[in-house]
C-alpha cells in the first residue's frame, strides 16, 4: 500500500485489538505494549508457523523451553555481563540522549551501520561528518560511554549484591547450556538443531518505532550444531531456510532484502552474519539476523563451567566442540512486518473504500466469520455451527449490523471466509461462504464446510 505510515499501523492495531498501549490507564509506560485479543491470535499464529517449519517439519531439529532466569555465571561466561552494551551519547545542549551508532545509521539512511566500531571510531565518524542532536541540532556531544543492555534483579529474600541475577538478554544462552542434555536424552547426533521461542529482555536506550524494537519482547531461535568445515553449508542452507519461510508467510519480495555484514562488522566470534531486512514504514530495518558463531559459544561456557562439552562422533570417534549456525528472529518485529505487507486500503468498483488485511490464511487470527442474515430467524442456526466450527479453527460470530457492515469488519482484520445463514440454510443445509480476497460467494454444504475451509488454511 502506498504511503502506509507508522502512526497509520498504530492506530490500527489498536483500533481492532491487536495491539494495545501499555498500562493504559496509568498514563502507559513508554515503549511498553501490550496484545489484544486479535495480537494474541496472531502472535500464537506466528510462533506456531515457525515451531511447524523449524521444529516438526525438519528432521534435524529438536525444541527447548528453558527458564528466563538462570545462573549468572551463564551471562558472565557468554560475555554479556562484560560486553552486552550499545554506544550511549548525549547532546550536550538539550541532553537528549542517542544510540551513537544509530545516530550514524540514520544520518546516512541505513547505508552505514557501526556495527563492531570502536568508540573512538564513532566520535570521529561523528566529527568529520559534522552530525547534530536530532532534537536541537546543536552538533556538541559528551564523549560515548558503554551502557550494559542487561536487566538486572534480585533473587531471594536477602538484598544484597550476592543475589544478582539476569533476565535473560537473549534465549540462545538456554540452549547452549543445554547442548549436553539434548544430546545425551534425545541421543541426538551433529548435525542437530535446538529451538525456542521466548521473552527476552534488553534495556535499551532508545526503544522505539512501536514494536520494532522494545525492551521487552519475544524471540524465535535456533541453534544448529554442526562439524567444523560444514558451517558455511549450513549457514547458507538455514539462509534460505529463512527466506522461504519469509516467503510462505506471504511476505512480498520487494520488500526483503539480505545484508551481509562487512568484515570489520562482524563481532569477533563469528564468521559470517546476514541480516534479511525488511522495507517497513520507516525504512528498512533489520527483521532476523542468521550468524555462524563458530564454537564460541560453547568454548566459553566450557571454560566457565569446567564441564566438557564437545561431541564425541561415534562413527568417527573424532572429538570436536561443533560450531553452531544461529538464525534469530524477534516475534514482535515479524508481526509488524506481517501487518504493515497485509494491511491495505483499497478502492472497490462501486468507488467505496474497503479496509483489508490480506494476511495468509494460515496467520489470520480468526478463519471465518459466522453471520446470521437475520437475529430473530437465523441466530439459533448459527450458534449451533459456531459450535461445530469452533473446534476446529478460530471463528469469530457478529450478528449486529447490515451484512455488509459486517463483511467490511471482517476483512479489516483479515478473516479469510465469512459465513452467512440465510433461510437455505434453514430449508436445505447449506450456507454462503464468502472469501476475503476475491468477495465472492460459494454456496456449502454444512457437512462440507469443515473440510472446505480446511483444505485453504493450511500452512
Ligand atoms: N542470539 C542472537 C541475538 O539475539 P540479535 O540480533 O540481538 O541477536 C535477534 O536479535 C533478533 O531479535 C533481531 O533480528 C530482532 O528480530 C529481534 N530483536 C532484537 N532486539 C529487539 C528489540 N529490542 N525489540 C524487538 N525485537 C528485537
Amino acid at each position: 500500500m502506498e504511503n502506509l505510515t507508522m502512526d497509520k499501523i498504530v492506530n490500527y492495531a489498536k483500533n481492532y485489538g491487536f495491539v494495545f498501549q501499555g498500562s493504559d490507564i496509568y498514563g502507559g509506560l513508554a515503549n511498553s505494549w501490550d496484545y489484544g485479543p486479535l495480537g494474541t491470535l496472531l502472535k500464537e499464529n506466528i510462533r506456531n508457523a515457525w515451531k511447524k517449519r523449524f521444529v516438526e517439519e525438519n528432521r534435524y531439529n529438536y525444541g527447548l523451553d528453558s527458564a528466563i532466569i538462570m545462573n549468572p555465571n551463564v551471562w558472565v561466561a557468554s560475555g554479556h555481563v562484560a560486553s552486552f552494551a550499545d554506544p550511549l551519547i548525549d547532546c550536550l545542549k538539550c541532553k537528549s540522549r542517542y544510540r551513537a551508532d544509530k545516530l550514524i545509521e540514520d544520518f546516512t539512511n541505513g547505508e552505514i551501520t557501526a556495527d563492531g566500531w570502536s568508540n573512538e571510531e564513532i566520535e570521529k565518524y561523528i566529527k568529520d561528518n559534522h552530525l547534530t542532536c536530532p532534537t536541537c541540532k546543536s552538533s556538541e556531544f559528551t564523549p560515548i560511554r558503554k551502557f550494559n543492555l542487561l536487566f538486572e534483579t534480585k533473587i531471594g529474600v536477602v538484598d544484597d549484591s550476592k543475589n544478582i541475577v539476569y533476565l535473560r538478554g537473549e534465549t540462545a544462552q538456554g540452549i547452549f547450556v543445554n547442548f549436553k542434555n539434548i544430546e545425551r536424552a534425545m541421543r541426538a547426533k551433529i548435525p542437530f538443531g535446538v529451538c525456542q521461542t521466548g521473552k527476552a529482555f534488553r534495556n535499551e536506550i532508545t526503544p522505539g518505532n512501536f514494536i520494532f524494537r522494545t525492551r521487552e519482547f519475544e524471540q524465535m531461535e535456533m541453534e544448529f550444531f554442526c562439524k567444523p568445515g560444514t558451517d558455511l553449508e549450513w549457514f547458507k542452507y538455514w539462509k534460505d531456510y529463512c527466506v522461504n519461510f519469509l516467503h510462505d508467510l506471504g511476505l512480498d519480495d520487494d520488500k526483503l532484502r539480505m545484508r551481509d555484514h562487512a568484515k570489520e562488522e562482524l563481532a569477533f566470534y563469528s564468521k559470517a552474519t546476514t541480516d534479511i531486512e525488511f522495507l517497513f514504514p520507516m525504512g528498512w530495518g533489520e527483521l532476523w539476523g542468521i550468524a555462524d558463531r563458530t564454537d564460541y559459544d560453547l568454548g566459553v561456557h566450557e571454560k566457565h563451567s569446567g564441564q566438557d562439552l564437545k561431541y564425541l562422533d561415534p562413527d568417527t570417534h573424532e572429538k570436536y566442540l561443533p560450531y553452531v549456525i544461529e538464525p534469530s528472529v524477534g516475534i514482535d518485529r515479524l508481526l509488524l512486518a506481517i501487518l504493515c505487507n497485509s494491511y491495505s486500503n483499497e478502492i472497490l468498483e462501486d468507488n467505496t473504500e474497503r479496509e483489508v488485511l490480506r494476511i495468509k490464511y494460515a496467520l489470520a487470527p480468526y478463519k471465518v466469520n459466522i453471520l446470521p442474515l437475520i437475529k430473530k430467524n437465523h441466530s439459533e442456526k448459527a450458534e449451533e455451527l459456531f459450535t461445530l466450527l469452533s473446534k476446529h479453527f478460530s471463528t469469530s460470530y457478529d450478528e449486529s449490523g447490515s451484512i455488509g457492515k459486517r463483511y467490511r469488519r471482517a476483512d479489516a482484520i483479515g478473516t479469510p471466509f465469512c459465513v452467512t445463514i440465510d433461510d437455505e440454510t434453514m430449508n436445505n443445509g447449506t450456507v454462503t461462504v464468502r472469501n476475503r480476497d476475491t468477495m465472492a460467494q460459494d454456496v456449502v454444504k454444512i457437512e462440507d464446510l469443515v473440510n472446505y475451509i480446511n483444505d485453504k488454511i493450511q500452512f
